[in-house]
């Protein structure tokens, strides 16, 4: 249990607070969007690169007029934004100073198990774990977070998450905004409910099956933000560092935009879009055209509209919404500045790959809801057993399966050989969406109930959103070893989900 954290055991009285209820008043947005800092490590002797990061809790002012108890990597909340650089040897020390174990996965770089900061990769309070490895992989901007079993969810929540951005020189080559905090933003959105004193509180309804909630919006850990920006084509670096919340990200007057990065690279050429939908851990590179606009104020925003014609979410869904519309950031556009920028016609080229061993299929299931609701009560018991149980995960209790089995650390669910490249199938049985995240790879999604995708997933993507009763097939080269005691792990990234048995391992080699 984060000391950061406050869990709500009775699981009442928080009806005022939370998100669906009473939605808070709307936000004035004021003080500017806070930017991660870009951390480049130091060369060691050896010529290899080194970071530091170092967890520990501090406060932080998530929202005006409140502090809050936050963990942070090198700060009090999140954490710098590592710039990695392609090829290069690398060594990276997380020092955990918090009050409990956890762990720091490198979400989407493909590393070794024994690299990748999984659940089996512990580190003890007033530890170090040390990770040296090289990235090969398109430049993308990945992130970092903790990912220990059956607590993901709190210590995300906590503060815990990073940027991590592989470079390779793509982005000055295509003449796209690079210039960190100016024209090229990171935009991390999370939401969270705080208490009056502005403690952050954590499944007040001890089970909400659709995962952690909350109704403020926070951007780089901070709510209703805004950003100075000139007039002049501007990058947008959304990541969806949120526990379980959708957003259909837009743009105040449905002006369009286009998105030229999935999660883990470029794509082949700009689509335009007037809404893009990110599921948690799905990350998108935007381009905005600010170059007519000086002097007017923009809102980015997610809202309910339609996402793309045929993939619409069903209501249990679009829950996730809350059914509401929201301003998550204001954006006031400055003057123009000498160089505009410009649009590329084409980005990338992304290679096709071929299958060369047999498909693996994954369907995903969760309890019923009539029995989730004696779940949920038996849950509830559990929580009053007080702050060790907790400390063992809200799960305890599995929800959500994968081929009807929930994680175990012990099992070992799929075995895939070192070097191959294979299809992946996932069908969502359950009656809500999830989300299905592989580590150690990279994939290109093939079809969406036998259709295509939308445009904008036509890249390397490691997270998808995956809609009850929707069939998913994709593709990935599994090209880095995990033997049997670093294995990699699939699971949904609702982090709830994931905390509740929705997660499975497999090794390559
Ligand atoms: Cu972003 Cu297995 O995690
Ligand atoms: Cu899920």
């Amino acid at each position: 249990l984060p000391s950061a954290v406050a869990m709500n055991m009775s699981g009442m009285n928080m009806a005022g607070v939370h998100g669906k209820s009473s939605p808070l008043p709307k936000p004035v947005f004021s003080g500017a969007l806070p930017i991660p800092p870009v951390y480049t490590g130091v060369m060691g002797r050896d010529k290899v690169r080194e970071f530091h990061l170092h967890m520990a809790d501090g406060h932080s002012v998530l929202s005006d007029g409140l502090k809050t108890a936050t963990w942070g990597y090198n700060g009090a909340v999140l954490g710098p934004a590592l710039r990695i650089p392609r090829g290069q040897p690398l060594r990276l020390y997380v020092h955990n100073h918090l009050d409990q174990s956890t762990t720091t996965h490198w979400h989407g770089a493909h590393v070794p198990g024994t690299m990748d900061g999984g659940p089996q990769s512990l580190i003890l309070p007033g530890k170090t774990w040390t990770y040296g490895y090289t990235i090969d992989q398109p430049e993308a901007t990945l992130w970092y977070h903790p990912h220990p079993a059956g607590r993901t969810g709190p210590h995300v929540y906590g503060g815990l998450a990073g940027l991590y951005l592989v470079e390779d020189g793509t982005d000055r080559r295509l003449g796209l905004p690079h210039h960190w905090g100016i024209d090229d933003i990171p935009v991390i959105v999370q939401d969270r409910l705080l208490d009056a004193q502005g403690k952050l509180v954590y499944m007040p309804q001890a089970m909400d099956v659709m995962g952690m909630k909350g109704n403020r919006f926070l951007i780089n850990g901070r709510e209703s933000p805004v950003l100075h920006v000139p007039a002049q084509w501007v990058r947008l670096r959304l990541l969806n560092a949120s526990n379980a919340r959708l957003y259909n990200f837009a743009l105040s007057g449905d002006r369009a935009f286009y998105v030229i990065a999935s999660d883990a690279g470029y794509l082949e050429a700009p689509v335009k879009v007037q809404r893009l939908l990110l599921a948690p851990a799905e990350r998108a590179e935007i381009l905005l055209d600010l170059r007519s606009l000086a002097g007017n104020t923009l809102a980015l925003r997610s809202d309910s509209a339609a996402v793309v014609p045929g993939l619409s979410l069903h209501p249990m869904d679009s829950d996730h919404f809350d059914r509401s519309n929201f301003d998550l950031l204001e954006i006031h556009v400055g003057s123009a500045t000498g160089s505009a920028g410009r649009l590329p016609d084409h980005l990338v080229a992304i290679p096709t790959m071929q299958a060369d061993a047999p498909s693996r299929r994954f369907e995903l299931r969760g309890m019923p809801m009539d029995k989730m609701s004696l779940a949920q009560r038996a849950l509830e018991n559990a929580l009053h057993n007080g702050p060790a149980q907790m400390s063992m995960g809200i799960g305890r209790q599995p929800l959500f399966s994968i081929n009807n089995q929930y994680m175990n650390m012990q099992v070992i669910n799929q075995r895939l050989r070192l070097g191959s490249t294979e299809i992946w199938e996932v069908y969502n049985d359950a009656e809500m969406a999830h989300t299905f995240h592989v580590h150690g790879t990279s994939f290109q999604i093939l079809s969406r109930n036998g259709k295509a995708p939308p445009a904008y997933e036509n890249g390397w993507k490691d997270t998808l959103l995956i809609r009850r009763a929707e069939t998913i097939r994709f593709i990935a080269h599994y090209g880095q070893p995990a033997p049997d005691d670093f294995p990699y792990m699939y699971h949904c990234h609702m982090l709830e989900h994931e905390d509740n048995g929705m997660m499975g391992q497999f090794t390559v080699s």
